[in-house]
């Protein structure tokens, strides 16, 4: 069990999208640790989001790291733009496309953190022998594509899983939960062995005024 506080990135898909880079100031001001960046296609989930122009228009805004989650299928014609614009880190979906060793050795060769992403019914067996290549893991505590969704238990047992997986590399690799974090979630998630909680709804509720408690809120846990 962890007892340091968890990092936080807010995801900005619960934003303003009418004003992106005020809202990337205000969570960063207000003690994020990272930004999460949603990027979905309309094809690989039932979601259109955004593009690298728009992380690359948010770049100047902010210092902290931006974590950028592609829900796109495919997903390698993309890494080099999304890494041009910005991003610090990128994960990808094991199911974005065939060769899941060749996208990860990509991402680490365009100098950005590699992260690979696990839907409710993907396998942890995925990344057994691969745990060199990742820097990342990223457990969907719901079904990709949209905020507000409540969290799926179930997905405690894998975030469990994950975490012997990656102390028996003896590799330093984040273990990140998204979907459903809130501060009675967030608990469960950092008890199972979890670093980093993306949080949206729980974030942003309540404007601006309202970000740094929210933020300490889950840090609490
Ligand atoms: C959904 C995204 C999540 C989402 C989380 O596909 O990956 O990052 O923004 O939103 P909340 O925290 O509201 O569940
Ligand atoms: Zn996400």
């Amino acid at each position: 069990m962890s007892t340091k506080s968890p990092l936080i990135a807010p995801s900005i898909l619960a934003s303003d999208f009418a004003r992106l880079g005020e809202e990337v100031r205000a969570v960063t001001l207000a003690g994020a640790d990272w930004i999460h960046i949603d990027v979905m296609d309309g094809h690989f989930v039932p979601n259109i989001t955004l593009g690298p122009d728009i992380v690359k228009a948010l770049r100047p805004h902010v210092d902290i790291p931006f974590d950028v989650h592609l829900m796109i299928a495919p997903a390698d014609p993309y890494l080099e733009a999304f890494r041009e614009a910005g991003a610090d880190i990128i994960s990808i979906h094991p199911e974005a496309g065939p060769h899941l060793n060749r996208s990860l050795k990509r991402i680490s060769q365009l100098g950005a953190k590699a992260g690979v992403v696990f839907n409710p019914s993907t396998q942890p067996d995925v990344i057994e022998y691969m745990m060199d290549d990742i820097d990342l893991i990223l457990v969907m505590s719901i079904n990709p594509g949209f905020g507000g969704q409540s969290f799926m238990t179930s997905q405690l047992k894998k975030i469990e899983r994950l975490r012997a997986m990656i102390d028996a590399s003896g590799k330093d690799i984040v273990l990140e939960v998204d979907g459903g974090v809130t501060p009675q979630t967030a608990p469960l998630c950092v008890s199972a062995g979890a670093t980093a909680l993306v949080a949206g709804s729980a974030v942003f509720r309540g404007g601006a005024s309202a970000y740094a408690d929210n933020i300490r809120a889950l840090k609490g846990a």
